[in-house]
């Protein structure tokens, strides 16, 4: 697949999302950018079209979908970015609202854009997933076992979408990040080296890697991201 491709990007505006948006348009690619509050404003180019969704709703996603292949025919690649983080406590102080969150935000989107966009590259013949899970999900650490927990499923749910879709010509890989330098772990964490943590730059140049023709091979992959991180 070359320029011109059609691909769609959840959490298209966050600290991660915005690199991987850019670096889509930069490649030439037409980009539906989805998030809760995303706005044409955010990435001013003829190629970016701002899709609003919240993707914890079936009903919402499945809307986004159709609207993508109504708008632009099809859907060759799916970038799933957005998710969401908690932590701070060990699990007998970590609440419902905490698990609610985590799960919803980081599997249960993804199994409802999933649902809703896999029929569509089926019947086109093909398509790219790549998701963005975390280390957490292979490396859970103290206190984050919401998060590490929900981070795990996403991968799993992953793999089984790679299984499931070897035949249609679909890939499917996850991406592990570790700490990336983002603006928000910048202003979280003032005091820490952040040029030991990954560059979103970086990440979002193998989520373009992982649409283009060489990737066509790898499938069911988890890819870690932890730069210099120990
Ligand atoms: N930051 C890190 O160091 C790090 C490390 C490892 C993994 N990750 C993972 O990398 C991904 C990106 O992280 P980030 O730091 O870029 O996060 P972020 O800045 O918080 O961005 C999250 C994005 O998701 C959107 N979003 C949130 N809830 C949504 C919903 N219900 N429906 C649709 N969109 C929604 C947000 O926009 P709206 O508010 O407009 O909806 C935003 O664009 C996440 O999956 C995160 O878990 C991050």
């Amino acid at each position: 697949m070359h320029g011109q491709r059609v691909v769609l990007i959840t959490g298209a505006k966050g600290g991660l999302g915005s690199f991987v948006t850019q670096a889509f348009l930069a490649a030439g690619d037409t980009v539906a950018g989805v998030s809760r509050s995303i706005s044409p404003d955010d990435f001013p180019n003829p190629r970016f079209a701002a899709m609003p969704a919240d993707l914890t709703d079936l009903a919402a996603a499945r809307r986004l979908a159709e609207q993508v292949v109504r708008r632009f025919r099809r859907v060759d690649a799916l970038i799933h970015v957005m998710g969401g983080f908690a932590g701070g406590q060990p699990i007998p102080e970590t609440g419902d609202d905490i698990w609610e969150r985590m799960l919803s935000l980081n599997l249960r989107a993804a199994v409802n854009t999933f649902r809703a966009v896999i029929p569509h590259m089926r019947a086109a013949g093909g398509g790219r997933i790549v998701a963005v899970a975390s280390r957490a999900a292979v490396e859970p650490a103290a206190n984050i076992a919401a998060y590490a927990a929900s981070k795990a499923a996403l991968l799993s749910l992953v793999r089984s979408a790679a299984l499931e879709n070897q035949d249609a010509g679909i890939t499917a890989n996850t991406i592990l990040p570790g700490t990336m330098n983002t603006e928000a772990n910048r202003k979280a964490d003032p005091r820490a080296d952040a040029s030991r943590w990954v560059p979103p730059e970086d990440v979002a140049q193998l989520a373009v890697f992982l649409v283009s023709d060489a990737a066509a091979q790898i499938t069911g992959a988890a890819i870690p991201v932890y730069g210099r991180e120990a």
